[in-house]
């Protein structure tokens, strides 16, 4: 038989051994950081505030996505829902005096490390390392990021020496490739042009050439098309389709328009109030949509002899300011199913009714946010 003191010392180690492990040591706090192989990017939880003297406009109010390697991600909601201000977050270009308040945008690398970009300072030189060669953006009006005093080429060249390739040559010889690649005619000539050279749909491409001359592993696109006449519309939807599918990014793509989001992505969030109220594969929520708000969406589309308008503002009334907003469900003003008692009395959670299909309404659950509870 062993003597007693040593089989208690054997088992005082692997109590403790149980111990350690259960604790958040500094390794596992870092993979709980990490996202999921499988995902380039998680937002947790994310609230992004604006302190303004009236008071705190709580424009993302706890948002979670999750984009998976050339995955699309639609995000689609009226206007000031939050869908730039969560897109801003993630690039770290909120204005002031907008500030992150809580939550992690987990991003991963193309080294396969993984960055938590909500915490970096937004001056920072790892943040300006990763915009553009790791995360681009694209808006709907080009301007926003195309200089009007430099040529395409000279502003396409610059991104490219910053992030990838230093030798000017070759650096210029990438940026005609990319221009060529987006389907901009005679690229030498549009090299040397200005951008108000250049017609809108052109601009556009010019735009999307200089976002993906670093071949990000993600695209932010917010509404990129929705200022462009239809048929440039659906060229540049097809253009970013086939470029997806060569550079092998994925995309998030901001927009207000359901026709677009039935045609590009592989899953929808739907925003209200700076929440994400119901998330689904694009086939399941056009096929089941179970949030009130997103069943009134898409009613208001368009059909052969309807009488819909087509549009989000077909939805009585507008989404309202979320200057210190009430404790209650953020559809409640406008909701025809409203609970009194319930819906006004804390802020549903957003739960998995299966299959991945995730709402937020205690039609469909009793669950409430744990925060606001
Ligand atoms: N710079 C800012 N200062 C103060 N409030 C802001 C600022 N930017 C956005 N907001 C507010 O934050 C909320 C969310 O705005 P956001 O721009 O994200 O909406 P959106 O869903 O992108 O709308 P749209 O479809 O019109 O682009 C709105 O209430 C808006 O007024
Ligand atoms: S929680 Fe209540 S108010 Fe909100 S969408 Fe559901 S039924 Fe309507
Ligand atoms: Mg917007």
């Amino acid at each position: 038989m062993r003597p007693p003191a040593r089989r208690i010392a054997r088992q005082l180690d692997s109590v403790l051994s149980i111990v350690y492990n259960a604790m958040p040591s500094a390794g596992s706090r870092l993979r709980a950081m990490s996202p999921e192989p499988s995902n380039v990017l998680e937002v947790r939880d994310l609230r992004t505030y604006f302190h303004l003297p009236e008071g705190t406009l709580k424009a993302v109010d706890g948002v979670d996505l999750t984009i998976a390697p050339q995955q699309t991600v639609g995000v689609i909601g009226e206007s000031g829902s939050g869908k730039s201000v969560t897109a801003q977050s993630i690039m770290r270009i909120v204005p002031p005096p907008g500030a992150i308040e809580t939550g992690e945008i987990i991003l991963r690398r193309k080294d396969g490390g993984a960055v938590d970009v909500g915490k970096l300072n937004a001056r920072s030189s790892e943040i300006r390392a990763i915009r553009g060669a790791e995360v681009s953006m694209v808006f709907q009006e080009p301007m926003t990021s195309l200089s009007p005093v430099h040529t395409i080429g000279a502003q396409i060249v610059e991104a490219i020496r910053l992030h990838i390739e230093r030798d000017k040559k070759k650096a210029r010889q990438l940026a005609l490739d990319m221009i060529n690649r987006v389907g901009i005619s005679n690229p030498k000539q549009r090299f040397d042009e200005y951008p108000h050279q250049l017609s809108g749909g052109m601009r556009q491409r010019a735009m999307i050439a200089m976002a993906l001359s670093c071949s990000p592993s993600l695209l932010i696109a917010d509404e990129p098309t929705t200022a462009l006449d239809v048929t440039v519309q659906a060229q540049i939807l097809e253009l970013m389709k086939a470029l997806q599918g060569q550079f092998g990014m994925a995309i998030m793509y901001i927009t207000h328009d359901l026709g677009v989001i039935a045609e590009i992505a592989d899953e929808v969030n739907v925003m209200y109030l700076g929440r994400v109220v119901e998330r689904a594969s694009t086939v399941e929520l056009f096929k089941n949509p179970l949030h009130p708000y997103t069943q009134r969406l898409l009613k208001s589309i368009p059909r052969l002899g309807g009488r819909g308008r087509g549009r989000l503002d077909a939805i009585r009334g507008n989404v309202p300011v979320p200057m210190n907003p009430p404790r209650q469900c953020g559809f409640a003003s406008r909701c025809d199913d409203f609970i009194r008692g319930k819906c006004d009395a804390a802020v549903p959670a957003l739960v998995n009714m299966g299959n991945d299909h995730y709402v937020r309404c205690y039609l469909r659950s009793e669950e409430s946010e744990l925060i606001y509870a």
